[in-house]
């Protein structure tokens, strides 16, 4: 779908695991500069793996992962976020005893030498994030927290945002805008989305996706098949 000098991210054939047990068996996946591509799969397949090998966390041991033209696969997971990877992990880890501003500065360390800090783009996406800047991350809510997580990455103004199961705990309603959310850093920002889910409606957001099984990227569905709310149950109960 996407040809080779539009892709930003590259994944063949990656393996990667803990200890000496594999949970992905040889990856091969593409994002394409500007997509929204999603990987969806039941609980305990492998989707955070994934996102942990991609951003660095976990290093893989077979296949390459390249980004923006570079194969990243020997590199530390700072500087991978350095090059312009944002990572949202799942659960989000804020800093619940650290105030919002000061969750947010720590997306500083991560930014892309050269570029400066644009904190008011920040505000204008979450304007929560400074009439609440001196207010503690851990007395937000779920949304607000994920808002917090979304704005501290973007402190480090990635050309690629990994989110894992950003709705996950989140109340159905506010699903919507961090779905709202997602589309708009894409348009207004140009940033490429790729993000694991398993709440339809965020599903719904991607342009295409990814199925994984048991450590291995199963089937590639287009963007009229993500609407198919039945086939994607199926898919997600399997
Ligand atoms: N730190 C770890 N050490 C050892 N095994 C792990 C570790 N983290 C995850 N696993 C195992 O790796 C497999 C894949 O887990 P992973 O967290 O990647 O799945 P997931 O698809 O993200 O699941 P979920 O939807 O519940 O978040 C599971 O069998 C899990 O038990
Ligand atoms: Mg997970």
């Amino acid at each position: 779908m996407t040809t080779n000098n539009t892709k930003l991210l590259s994944v063949e054939g990656v393996t990667s695991g803990y200890g000496t047990t594999s949970v992905l068996q040889e990856v091969s996946l593409n994002v394409g500069r500007g997509e929204i591509v999603a990987v969806i799969g039941r609980n305990g397949v492998g989707k955070t793996t994934l996102m942990k090998t991609l951003i660095g966390l976990l290093k893989h041991r077979q296949g390459a992962i390249r980004f923006d033209g570079q194969d990243i696969s020997a590199l530390e997971s700072h500087q991978r976020a350095r090059l312009g990877i944002g990572y949202i992990p799942q659960g989000r880890e804020v800093f619940s005893r650290m105030t919002v501003w000061e969750n947010l500065k720590v997306g500083e360390m991560l930014q892309q030498p050269g570029e400066g800090v644009d904190y008011e783009r920040v505000y204008e996406f979450f304007p929560i994030l400074r009439e609440r800047a001196n207010q503690r991350a851990g007395t937000f809510s779920g949304g607000q927290q994920q808002q917090l997580a979304i704005g501290r990455a973007m402190v480090g103004k990635p050309k690629l945002m990994l989110l894992d199961e950003p709705s996950e705990g989140i109340q159905p309603n506010i699903v919507k805008d961090i779905s709202r959310n997602i589309l708009k850093l894409n348009r207004e920002l140009g940033v490429t989305i790729l993000f694991v889910e398993q709440n339809l409606d965020m599903i719904m957001t991607a342009q295409r996706c990814y199925v994984m099984d048991k450590g291995q990227i199963t089937r590639e569905l287009a963007a009229e098949q993500l609407c198919d709310r039945d086939a994607m149950r199926r898919i997600l109960a399997v």
